[in-house]
């Protein structure tokens, strides 16, 4: 995004030319951002660690068309279902290019996440006597909790740790590998995604340490050589203006220093290393562009726009912060006023005391920023209100990557019973 004399542009494009064309909400997303995104992250991990791959967790975006960027850029996909494998198979993409991490599998799950012949990561120990039931994965994989985990956004995604629902817990470790190898399972793999959205480069070489330390138990002691090991996602980005960003280069130094230290002390083969991020990628190279419907003078000033907890979940789900610009306004004084949409619940009153352009008015567009992960894929229709419009710009060029929902989809697969419809 650029601001060139207050009017706001998406690579080269204006956003009035985005809300012309397409009306509002539309969820945008530069992808020359995504490509440079991948690339600084990719290039620093390889730089320090040479056998190095990116899985993108489609479930943070999962337009086909922000997946095949990161496919031509070199990921393989990480899926939390088995429509997101199916996901990966629309992109031509399958067998030990996708990563299957579900959790709490329903016994339909295991079968298709089975037939599908990507790599199984299982979620606990209790999964492998029903997996062995339809059959014996080549690849096998355990997510660990490594007993710790960490999240810029509260508690709401620490993903690890004794309060949270997923992965195997670490005094299971060995015996999960052993009852693994027993079954005759001979390719293992292992996984942790202990947090999302975290900046402080130190943490990640933390829980890899303590990843490493369980995994290198296991390996020495039941002489597995592990093909890779998966760091999980996490890699965080800023929301607020002026918050220090996550330093990737030191990140990635810091974990193939703690990972190599850690390969040479449990005598481990050295596997490949594999991170899945996904708001790395796209989340700052997704924008929200909405427009002010309404202004009332209540209690306070409230600014309504079409930007409603349905369209944008964060803020009612996290209390997470977003930042807004005003098209054209930017340069104006500014004073506080609330923000919100237009669904009838108050927590669809996202934002208070935001420092507003003080001329805003029923007509002007506004640019939600950082709207690129857990955006879109968490949108929802509520008081009828359906899901937005995906837009990709490149350059000046823009393409429209998903047509906004029509009222035919609030109704469709639904069935009225004949005595009702009289
Ligand atoms: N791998 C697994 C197994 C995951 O569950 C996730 C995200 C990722 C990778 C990607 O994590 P990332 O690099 O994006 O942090 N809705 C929340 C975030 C939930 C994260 C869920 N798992 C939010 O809007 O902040």
């Amino acid at each position: 995004m650029r601001i060139d004399n207050q009017h706001i542009f998406l690579e080269d494009v204006p956003v009035t030319t985005i809300a012309d064309t397409y009306g509002t909400p539309t969820y945008v997303y530069e992808e020359n951002r995504i490509r440079n995104n991948f690339r600084r992250a990719f290039a620093a991990f390889k730089k320090y660690y040479d056998d190095f791959r990116f899985f993108y967790a489609i479930k943070a975006c999962n337009n086909l068309a922000i997946a095949h960027i990161l496919k031509q850029e070199g990921a393989g996909i990480d899926a939390a279902s088995v429509n997101e494998i199916l996901l990966a198979k629309q992109l031509g993409m399958g067998g030990e290019d996708v990563m299957f991490s579900g959790n709490f599998l329903s016994d339909e799950d295991i079968r298709q996440g089975l037939d599908s012949g990507v790599i199984f990561n299982l979620d606990d120990v209790s999964l492998l006597p029903r997996v062995l039931t339809f059959g014996k994965p080549d690849v096998l994989s355990f997510r660990i909790n490594p007993g710790y985990g960490r999240s810029n956004v509260g508690d709401f995604v620490t993903n690890a740790g004794p309060k949270a629902k997923f992965g195997l817990h670490p005094d299971q470790v060995l015996d999960a590998y052993a009852a693994a190898k027993e079954a005759g399972i001979t390719r293992f793999g292992a996984h942790m995604m202990p947090g999302s959205c975290v900046t402080d480069a130190d943490y990640f070489a933390f829980v890899t340490e303590l990843l490493m330390d369980l995994i290198g138990r296991a390996g020495k002691e039941l002489k597995i050589d592990f093909e890779f090991i998966d760091l999980g996602g996490g890699l965080g980005i800023p929301y607020k203006p002026h918050e220090p960003g996550l330093h990737i280069e030191e990140a990635a130094k810091k974990v193939a220093i703690m990972f190599k230290e850690k390969l040479d002390e449990y005598g481990l083969r050295p596997p490949r290393l594999m991170m899945e991020p996904a708001r790395y990628f796209t989340g700052d190279a997704g924008y929200l562009v909405g427009r002010v419907h309404a202004i009332k003078d209540s209690y306070t000033r409230i600014v309504g726009t079409d930007i409603g907890m349905n369209v944008l979940a964060r803020p009612a789900m996290y209390d997470a912060y977003h930042h807004i610009y005003v098209n054209g306004r930017e340069d104006e004084p500014r004073k506080p006023v609330g923000l919100c949409g237009q669904i009838c619940e108050n927590t669809d009153y996202w934002a208070r005391d935001r420092e507003l352009p003080e001329g805003t008015q029923i007509g002007d567009i506004v640019v939600v920023e950082n709207a690129g992960a857990y955006g879109y894929v968490m949108s929802y229709q509520y008081n009828g209100r359906l899901r937005p419009a995906e837009v990709l710009v490149n350059g000046r060029e823009h393409y429209l990557i998903r047509e906004r929902e029509g009222f035919e989809e609030l109704t469709r697969g639904v069935h009225v019973p004949e005595h009702l419809a009289l």
